[in-house]
């Protein structure tokens, strides 16, 4: 684990980069492809959610995207993809994106993100199953992966079926 990671969201000239990052962490390129056909959805794309982790050296090394999905009507974001270069993995880069991304929903007024993933994983900042707030996928999947986080336990969390953005082909 390094504590040398530098976070910032993407800009105009790590288009390529961030593709490179999801083709090398997936193997297929699907998530690449989602990550593009997500910037070009400006229903489901909002500005400064889109974040890397580099190394001092400006190495782009961890990605973590949040995008507008609903539960029911209510605006929620959905976490992913995640992703970091295998010769980077398991170092903080990943967890340093996702925290930075998390950060930046935060700040910008939003409460509730949804993550489908490791269920190892995501519990490590503060995601817990979905299923204990109400919400569910709109496909089957086994309870534990589908995770949910809301920032302000004060404020109400809708219940009811999530709706990704179309990309998601789901
Ligand atoms: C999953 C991923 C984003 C994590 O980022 P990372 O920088 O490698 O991980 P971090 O260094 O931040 O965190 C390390 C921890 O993550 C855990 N971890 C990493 N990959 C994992 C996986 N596939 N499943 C479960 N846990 C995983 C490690 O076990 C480690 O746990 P520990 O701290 O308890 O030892 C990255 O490994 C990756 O891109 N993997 C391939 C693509 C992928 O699976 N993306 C996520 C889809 S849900």
């Amino acid at each position: 684990m390094t504590s040398s990671w530098t976070t910032r969201p993407e800009n105009a000239g790590d288009v390529a980069a961030i593709r490179d990052i999801n083709l090398a962490a997936f193997p297929s390129p699907h998530e690449a492809d989602l990550v593009e056909a997500l910037r070009a959805d400006p229903q489901a794309w909002l500005p400064g959610l889109s974040w890397l982790a580099e190394t001092p050296d400006g190495d782009l090394a961890g990605y973590a995207l949040l995008t507008r999905c609903h539960v029911g009507d209510s605006p929620a974001l959905t976490l992913g993809p995640c992703a970091v270069k295998p010769d980077h993995q398991r170092r903080g880069s990943g967890s340093a994106a996702i925290r930075a991304a998390l950060r930046a929903a935060r700040e910008q007024g939003e409460n509730l993100v949804l993550v489908l993933g490791h269920a190892e994983y995501y519990p490590r900042f503060g995601f817990t199953p979905a299923s204990g707030y109400g919400i569910r996928p709109p496909f089957d999947v086994e309870d534990k992966y589908m995770m949910a986080l809301a920032f302000n336990p004060e404020q109400p969390v809708p219940s009811g079926v999530i709706r990704y953005p179309a990309a998601f082909g789901v």
